[in-house]
């Protein structure tokens, strides 16, 4: 028997972890963009990371389509970022400052980084599916500290302690 939804919310709550907006292109040049903390790498050889993103998220089509997409890992200043692409809105690019990739997926401004993926494999997983990418490229910006998400909160990042 499972643990009910409400339990399983509080008890992943107590995972700290980045916040990222995956960003993608569908083949009619639609633009995409949804906040994403479920961002983690999968393998170093070949270079794979891994999203798990909602059937219901209007990206999730957008993903399967184009295979291709970018995960813009948020810097701490960019919490507005990650509330706007948290909304179902019609256009999320039109008050955005972007720049596109190779593969014409916008890469969000200022992030901390910027990976540029191919998908690989995807997973049926539940109500998300697990989309599996190949980091093509990677762009390094100058901001120096990530957004943390921890306890429903958006967070700067503490002390060093070891
Ligand atoms: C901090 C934060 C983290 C989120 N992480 C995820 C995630 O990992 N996967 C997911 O499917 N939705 C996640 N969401 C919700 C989506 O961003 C939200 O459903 C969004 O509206 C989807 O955009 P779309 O429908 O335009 O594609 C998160 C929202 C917030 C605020």
């Amino acid at each position: 028997m499972p643990i009910s939804s409400d339990e399983f919310r509080v008890a992943l709550s107590k995972f700290a972890s980045g916040v990222t907006i995956v960003t993608t292109k569908d083949s009619e040049g639609n633009l995409y963009g949804m906040t994403v903390s479920a961002f983690c790498s999968v393998s170093l050889d070949p270079p794979l990371v891994l999203i798990c993103v909602e059937k219901t998220a209007a990206s999730h089509a957008a993903l399967g389509e184009s295979g291709v997409f970018a995960v813009n890992v948020l810097a701490e200043d960019q919490a507005h970022h990650s509330n706007h692409f948290a909304l179902p809105l019609e256009d999320k690019f039109k008050i955005i400052k972007y720049f596109e990739g190779s593969n014409g997926i916008p890469l969000i401004e200022n992030a901390l980084v910027n990976l540029e993926c191919r998908v690989v494999n995807s997973h049926d997983s539940g109500d998300h599916t697990i989309f599996i990418g190949e980091v093509e490229r990677s762009n390094l910006n100058d901001a120096e500290n990530p957004l943390i998400y921890f306890e429903g909160r958006y967070r700067a990042i503490g002390e060093t302690l070891l």
